[in-house]
């Protein structure tokens, strides 16, 4: 199941709302199985898609306005009008063979990279900050302790992040399980006792805070506060 055509395609609904030059511009296809599953998101959390949107949105957004350089998307997700562009990233990677290959068609430098595997990190070859979105809400504990770990082997010095807190995914928690997979939500204080020695947090921002400063960020005004960004710097 390629969880970032649900993303996506509440992305595309969105902007067919909100800024539709820009959905025209963005030929996305995906299968009714994905449109259902966004339906039925939908019916139990009617703001997913703005959610969604701001989650995507967060890469470029703090590239931009924390002027972070030499970056690698990590979990990228196909690419869409949100994304950061390919001249402001090193590196687009996903475990999905699929996006990578999208978003080598998109014109990014594009790398099969599983955040797990050091091995696959150590591929990024000058990139020292790496943002990932809609990644750990999906990581067990024991995986992202691991995470900063590699990180920290394959000489990455920040890392930006954002987490949905507790509680805050609502019915689609529950929607996910039944396709076998567990969304883990955490509050701030869920995500310090994670880092290990030697790593502290630089930036913690609200995301919808964050997300006025984006580029569409006039239509993230109303936005409800679910979830935050991390910005995780080693000393
Ligand atoms: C929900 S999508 C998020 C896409 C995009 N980052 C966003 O915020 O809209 C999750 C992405 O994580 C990728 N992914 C899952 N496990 C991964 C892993 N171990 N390493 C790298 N990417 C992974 C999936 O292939 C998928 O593209």
């Amino acid at each position: 199941m390629r969880t970032d055509l649900i993303t996506a395609f509440a992305i595309h609904q969105w902007l067919q709302e909100v800024e539709p030059d820009l959905a025209a511009q963005w030929p996305l296809e995906v299968d009714n199985q994905i449109k259902g599953i966004v339906q039925q998101v939908q019916n139990f959390v009617p703001d997913f898609a703005p959610q969604i949107a701001a989650q995507h949105a967060v890469a470029k957004t703090v590239i931009e306005h924390w002027g972070l350089t030499d970056v690698a998307l990590f979990s990228g997700g196909t690419p869409s009008p949100l994304s950061p562009d390919p001249d402001q990233l090193r590196f687009y990677s996903d475990i999905s063979p699929e996006v990578v290959a999208e978003a080598a068609a998109a014109g990014y430098k594009a790398k099969q990279v599983d955040v797990t595997k050091v091995d696959d990190l150590k591929k990024l070859d000058g990139a020292t900050t790496a943002i990932a979105t809609g990644l750990v809400l999906f990581l067990p504990d024991p995986a992202i302790k691991k995470l900063f770990n590699n990180l920290e082997d394959a000489d990455f010095d920040t890392f930006v992040f954002n987490q949905v807190r507790a509680g805050e995914a609502g019915g689609a928690a529950d929607l996910y399980a039944k396709m076998g997979i567990t969304l883990y939500t955490r509050d701030r204080s869920d995500i310090e006792s994670l880092i290990p020695e030697g790593w502290s947090f630089e930036m913690i921002q609200p995301m919808s805070d964050l997300l006025r400063q984006a580029p569409l960020g006039a239509h993230f005004a109303g936005l409800v506060n679910r979830a935050d960004v991390y910005k995780a710097v080693r000393r």
